[in-house]
């Protein structure tokens, strides 16, 4: 992960959606893993590359759920991450074991730690507000074409919205008076309080958004969590959860949790009800950021102008890339 400072622990899977005897593939740092939940309980991140010919252990295996299989000759591996079968071979087979890196399971996330530091795991509960009320939550798994930075700065960034998502978030013409608070609230985690917009400007808030609006927060902890949360009279009206973690030092991998209170409209119906504008709403997301990843490659490396409003970028500058921090500030602006 050159470029970025080295954290130990990053989430990458949803508990909820790991399958037993089926490998999740996943890149982290530029290496190929993946996660692997056997029958008996026991999860493994192992490296995915079979120690005979270096086969990816994800692709044409016939894993099961005892069973790691490799799909060129067939190598069997245990939960331990041993071989314990080597197809065709009469004498006793070799123990080679997989290369396997740390794996931890905290607050619904699958967590790993390539660099095998157990030294700075911390982990508490994420940075979001109780709400008493039940939630309903889906998950939505994302591979990003930019580098991590980047992609979060545009899931927490709301001025690229009157542009990038004309209409559905919010329009250009209907800009209101709003004010921002940002602030350091530990050494890993900032927050931005959005206050002012009673309701998006764009359709999609005149379909979903029943109450009025009454502030919005940001939130971003290192190494890659960021938290946008949405709130109404009511309490939190929609709450999105994204795990990042660099790939590669050009694209992202994230995994989204959106919570929404449990009420009228039961939890099946609220994906094929919302998530078709969600999906278009990433959709545009994923094209600004390869034109943008594109058009900085074409001239060999960033060259950014900032100012008040690209709140995020001096919070994700200290933590990713070790930049002093930046002050406590409350900002007036149009969105
Ligand atoms: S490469 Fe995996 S069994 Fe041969
Ligand atoms: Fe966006």
């Amino acid at each position: 992960m050159s470029g970025l400072r080295p954290f130990s622990w990053v989430a990458v899977w949803p508990e909820a959606r790991l399958e037993v005897g089926r490998p999740h593939a996943i890149r982290l740092g530029g290496k190929k893993w993946f996660l692997f939940l056997f029958g008996d309980g026991e999860l493994g991140f192992f490296e995915d590359r079979c120690p005979h010919r270096n086969f990816p252990l994800t692709q044409d295996g016939a894993s099961s759920r005892d069973r790691i299989t490799c799909g060129y000759h067939g190598w069997e591996f245990d939960s331990s991450g041993r071989c314990a079968r080597i197809p065709g071979l009469v004498s006793n087979c070799k123990p080679v074991p997989l290369l396997r890196a740390s794996v931890a399971r905290y607050g619904g996330w699958v967590w790993v730690s390539p660099e095998r530091d157990q030294s700075t795991i911390e982990f508490s509960s994420l940075p979001t507000s109780a709400d008493p009320r039940p939630m309903h939550r889906s998950f939505l798994h994302f591979e990003i074409p930019s580098p991590m930075d980047l992609a979060i700065e545009n899931l927490l960034d709301g001025f690229h919205t009157p542009y990038v998502h004309r209409g559905i978030l919010r329009l250009e013409a209907k800009r209101v008076a709003m004010t921002a608070q940002a602030r350091l609230v530990s050494p890993q985690e900032c927050e931005i309080v959005y206050q002012g917009e009673q309701q998006g400007s764009g359709w999609i808030s005149r379909i979903f958004e029943r109450h009025p609006r009454t502030h919005t927060i940001a939130r971003f902890r290192a190494p890659g969590t960021a938290i946008l949360e949405f709130y109404n009279t009511q309490g939190v009206m929609v709450r999105f959860t994204t795990h990042f973690w660099s790939e590669s030092e050009t694209t992202s991998g994230a995994w989204t949790c959106v919570e929404t209170p449990a009420g009228l409209i039961p939890h099946w119906l609220k994906e094929p009800l919302f998530f078709p504008f969600l999906k278009r709403v990433l959709k545009q997301d994923g094209r600004a950021l390869t034109l943008q990843a594109k058009n900085i490659e074409s001239f060999g490396g960033a060259k950014f102008v900032n100012t008040e409003l690209d709140l995020i970028r001096p919070y994700l500058n200290h933590f990713l890339q070790g930049r002093e921090a930046p002050p406590d500030r409350s900002i007036r602006f149009l969105l």
